[in-house]
């Protein structure tokens, strides 16, 4: 059994301990937001939050995330202290860039940018490359990726001044 904060939720799980958290989260708890790519830390397509930091949930097992207080896209705007049914400002700069084509690779994005941005408010285009090197699309969206990073950044500045 393991006890975790899942999306501000306490869980209680109860799988074999090596279970990989994306399939607790999709299969166990139906979050089908976060998405499988290739199971191996290679892709960022099932990339989480855990205390705050990026995580590739194919590879991190359940028995690891005891105590944790995990948020996935379904969670983030809430993590933000925003509203249920509000958009993060992350998802917001999506829409406005129109960053997808395909989608697939798309909440892992922005999992990523957002703990990105946490970390770096306002990143150059070396560290927006950095640190969003390990999620892959092979729409090739990462022009519009990039420019829904700037226009998120720019938007989160505006917010604090
Ligand atoms: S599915 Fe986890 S990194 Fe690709
Ligand atoms: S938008 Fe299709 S894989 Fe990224």
């Amino acid at each position: 059994m393991v006890n975790f904060t899942l999306n501000a939720q306490a869980v209680e799980i109860d799988v074999a301990e090596d279970t990989p958290l994306l399939w607790v989260l999709r299969d166990k708890l139906g979050l089908t937001g976060t998405k499988f790519g290739c199971g191996i830390a290679q892709c960022g397509a099932c990339t989480v939050h855990v205390d705050g930091q990026a995580r590739r949930s194919c590879v991190t097992p359940v028995s690891s995330l005891e105590g944790s207080d995990v948020t996935t896209i379904e969670g983030l705007a809430a993590s933000a202290g925003l509203d249920e049914g509000a958009l993060h400002p992350v998802q917001s700069a999506w829409i406005e860039a129109q960053a997808p084509q395909c989608g697939y690779c798309q909440s892992g994005q922005i999992m990523q940018a957002a703990a990105l941005l946490s970390e770096s408010p306002e990143p150059t285009d070396e560290e927006i490359n950095a640190g969003m090197a390990g999620n892959l699309c092979r729409c090739m969206a990462y022009v519009r990726i990039r420019k829904a990073i700037k226009i998120a950044a720019a938007s989160q500045s505006e917010g604090t001044k």
